[in-house]
């Protein structure tokens, strides 16, 4: 069995993580070999087929390239998190549309309108119409960022105008603001419908609580409810591994913040000492048998 670590072509940001997985796999007894998508060649053919450069039977797969991606599974490969999933977690307005189909507590949530032309105007109607909904401060969020870099905070109209216009080319997301979750929230990870481990991340100087951004991450007793509502949010979008973002609503009401498909480990296993690469090494054998 020939198994493979896929990571983005540009940036490393994934090589640690590729490394503590390959050492678990080996730990294990299976060798896999770290891959950057630039070392790989997937084309369709004149014949209507697709060929690959690529032969494994499974990929752990670190980017969201999703065209190599796809390219793998129509390949046969055993992709770990599948296209789907991933494609279902990277676009967040998306997940939350999806999610409401299993009726998981989380923000309202309202999506953007699309907008083709730099020139075309903001429109008034829209926002007010999201004023009335939402009221101040409202949260905006770009529906394919991560670490907290497209998530901003409008406090008034003309913040609102603002964001609204340094995002309005890309697709994007209105949230009602969970003013109890202030700077706190909870990263649940799952791997194979169980809850492995959860940290509180809070963040003394910012209403996101992104470690990136200066989040500390302290061990959290996960409670039933927040339990539950992780693993009906893993299960609803068929993630083999996730870390799950969840905001303390009133009276300490889990919401879905937003779910990350190719969660980082690292600051986890250190906060709660957990071998987040081992058990996700393992759910992933035991997948293949
Ligand atoms: N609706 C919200 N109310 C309060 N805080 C929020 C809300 N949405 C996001 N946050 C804060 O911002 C952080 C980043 O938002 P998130 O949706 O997880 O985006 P990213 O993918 O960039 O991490 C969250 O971890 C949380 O601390
Ligand atoms: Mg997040």
């Amino acid at each position: 069995m020939r198994g493979i670590i896929l990571n983005n072509a540009y940036s490393g940001i994934a090589d640690s993580q590729s490394e503590r997985l390959r050492s678990e796999f080996l730990e294990l007894g299976v060798s896999v070999d770290i891959v950057s998508n630039k070392d790989l060649s997937t084309y369709t053919t004149e014949l209507g087929g697709i060929a690959s450069s690529f032969d494994a039977d499974f990929c752990i797969y670190l980017d969201k390239d999703k065209y190599v991606l796809k390219a793998l599974e129509l390949l046969g490969v055993r992709t770990f998190n599948s296209f789907q999933a991933i494609e279902d977690c990277d676009d967040k307005m998306m997940t939350h549309l999806l999610l409401t189909r299993e009726n998981i507590p989380m923000p309202i949530t309202i999506p953007g309108l699309l907008c083709y032309r730099s020139e075309h105007e903001i429109q008034l109607a829209s926002v007010e119409k999201i004023e009335n909904k939402l009221g101040y401060p409202i949260v905006v969020k770009e529906s394919f960022g991560s670490l907290g870099m497209g998530v901003y905070l409008a406090h008034n109209r003309l913040e609102l105008f603002r964001v609204m216009e340094k995002v309005k080319l890309k697709p994007h997301l209105f949230q009602q603001f969970i003013s109890t979750s202030f700077g706190t929230d909870v990263r649940v990870i799952v791997i194979g419908g169980k809850v492995i481990a959860s940290m509180k991340r809070q963040s003394a100087t910012d209403f996101r609580s992104n470690i990136d951004l200066g989040g500390v991450g302290t061990p959290f007793d996960l409670p039933k409810e927040f339990e539950k509502i992780a693993i009906d949010t893993a299960t609803a979008l068929n993630l083999d591994y996730c870390g799950i973002d969840i905001l303390f609503g009133e009276n300490n009401q889990p919401l879905i913040c937003e779910v990350n498909s190719n969660a980082f480990f690292a600051e986890i296993e250190k906060v709660t000492g957990k071998n987040i690469a081992r058990t996700y090494a393992e759910h992933i054998l035991s997948k293949l048998k």
